[in-house]
Order: C-alpha cells, then sequence, then structure tokens
C-alpha cells in the first residue's frame, strides 16, 4: 500500500503549535509581527500574500502590508527594507517574489536583516545552512523536512535525488538531507539520462516546474516521492511535476497535490516568524 502523505494535517499541526508559541512570545512582551511587500500587481503573487496574511491572523501574528506600484524603483524599495529593519515592532520581512524585471531581487534579500528574513533567503541565512549552524531555513525544504520525520522516513545513509537546483527549493532541500546524512545527488535540466538519475532515488523531491515530468517508470519501488510542483495540466487542472497516478503504483510514499507540500510551506513561515521574534528576544535558534 502506498502512502499518501497528508502535508494538509501537518500543516495544520504546525499552525497550531505556531499560536501556541505566540501566545507565549505576547506573554514575554515580545509580539511576533510580520511586514510583507508586494510590489507590482501579479495576480498569483497577490492571492499567496493574503494567503500569508490570513494564516498570520489565524497565528495570532500581526501584520501589515505594502502594496506598491509595478514603476517602484530599486532605490525606494531598498529604502523601505532599511526602514523595515530598523523598526523594532516588526519582526519579521517578507518581499513577495518575483519582483518586476527591472528591480534587482538578490540586492532586497541581501538588504532584508538576517533575524528577520522569514523567508530563509538571505546569503547569510543559507551560509548557516551550509555551515550546518542554526538559522533561518525557507519554507519549502523545511516543510519537506518536517513531512518526512512525522512519516518516519529514515535518511541516513539513504540515495535522496533532488530535481532542480533552485536557491529556494533544490539547493537548501540538498544540503538539509544532506545534514541527515542522506546521499544526494541534484538533477537539473541539464542531466543526461534523468530518469535513470531518479530510478536511483530513495527519496526523490521533484522542484522542476514542468507538469507531469516524473513518471510511474522513473521510480525506484518504495520510493518516497515529494512533489514541490503546482502546475495546471492539459485541461486546465491542478498538477505536480510528478504524474501522480503512475507513481503512485510504484513509490512507498508520495505527497499529493494539492495537499502536500504547499500547505507545509505556508505553515512553515508561521513557524519562521515565531522563531525570527524569538531571535529578536536575544533567543538563540
Ligand atoms: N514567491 C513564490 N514563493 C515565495 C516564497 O516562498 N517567498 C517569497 N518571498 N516569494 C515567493
Amino acid at each position: 500500500m502506498t502512502t499518501i502523505i497528508d502535508g494538509k494535517r501537518l500543516a495544520a499541526r504546525v499552525r497550531e503549535q505556531a499560536a501556541i508559541d505566540v501566545s507565549e512570545l505576547v506573554e514575554h512582551g515580545v509580539h511576533p509581527h510580520l511586514a510583507v511587500v508586494l510590489v507590482g500587481d501579479d495576480q498569483a503573487s497577490a492571492t499567496y500574500v493574503r494567503s500569508k496574511l490570513k494564516d498570520c491572523e489565524e497565528c495570532g501574528i500581526a501584520s501589515q502590508d505594502y502594496k506598491l506600484p509595478s514603476a517602484t524603483s530599486q532605490d525606494d524599495l531598498m529604502n523601505l527594507v532599511e526602514h523595515l529593519n530598523a523598526d523594532p515592532v516588526v519582526t519579521g520581512i517578507l518581499v513577495q517574489m518575483p519582483l518586476p524585471a527591472h528591480l534587482d531581487a538578490e540586492k532586497v534579500i541581501a538588504a532584508i536583516s538576517p533575524d528577520k528574513d522569514v523567508d530563509g533567503f538571505h546569503p547569510e541565512s543559507l551560509g548557516c545552512l551550509v555551515r550546518g549552524l542554526p538559522g533561518l531555513r525557507p519554507c519549502t525544504p523545511a516543510g519537506i523536512m518536517a513531512m518526512l520525520d512525522e512519516y518516519g522516513i529514515e535518511l541516513s545513509g539513504k540515495n535522496a535525488v533532488i530535481v532542480g537546483r533552485s536557491s529556494i527549493v533544490g539547493k537548501p532541500m540538498a544540503f538539509m538531507l544532506l545534514e541527515r546524512d542522506a546521499t544526494i545527488s541534484v538533477a537539473h535540466s541539464r542531466t543526461r539520462d534523468i530518469a535513470d538519475v531518479c530510478r536511483t532515488a530513495d527519496v526523490l523531491v521533484v522542484a522542476c516546474g514542468i507538469p507531469k515530468m516524473v513518471q510511474g517508470d522513473w521510480l525506484k519501488p518504495g520510493a518516497v516521492v515529494i512533489d514541490v510542483g503546482m502546475d495546471r495540466d492539459e485541461n486546465g487542472k491542478l498538477c505536480g511535476d510528478v504524474d501522480f497516478d503512475s507513481a503512485a503504483r510504484v513509490a512507498g510514499a508520495i505527497t499529493p497535490v494539492p495537499g502536500g507540500v504547499g500547505p507545509m510551506t505556508r505553515a512553515m513561515l508561521m513557524s519562521n516568524i515565531v522563531q525570527a521574534a524569538r531571535l529578536q528576544l536575544g533567543r538563540a535558534l
């Protein structure tokens, strides 16, 4: 029997825990407070931001959102980030990506104070991950680790293959799995015989953005399959980067889309906001 990994259920528990942690922080006089910056009028980004603000409300986290026009200059955006860094009320900062093409996202990310970097995108946050030091971790790979742990999936000595090498998912995922003693391969658009590489995986994380790319016959029987994709199939229906029907016949465990990685990414943001607020209390992570 293939286990369907229920990200939605675990995400609800993570949010409940975040709400408990928030009440404790408030008792100590620390009020977790997220500032969200959205530049431009991309509808998908606006929807993501609304969900994040709703999650904050559910967890008792205060929030403020800044909606800036598409024509915002780099200087104006950098000034806003500096202002939020300096504001003691703001404990977490999130600049929604992607930014309009004329803006340098790397500069913006690097300007966010690492203590308030609830996305875990700052070079210092990623550097801490690579060095094995405590720090804020990117939400998607952190959510995947939480799911693997929840389902008791052993990682030490296992072959983990990650498809996709983004700074948000693929690269940090590789280091988180490495930290847990898995043997890592990162496959990408230039990888030869990608299906063969996937067949070596005991744990396969797919984050390539191509609808249903990974097929059941790309899998080792019993493999754990984590699908980060949020795509649309030929009929416009939401699907992942893995062909769920054929993969579920071969995998030992698999995340569905929707209801797998997506809810966990959202929930881990709440957990990161709590952690960032603790950092501002002067507590180590
Ligand atoms: N755009 C898509 N996903 C994310 C995310 O996790 N954080 C930010 N800041 N932007 C995104």
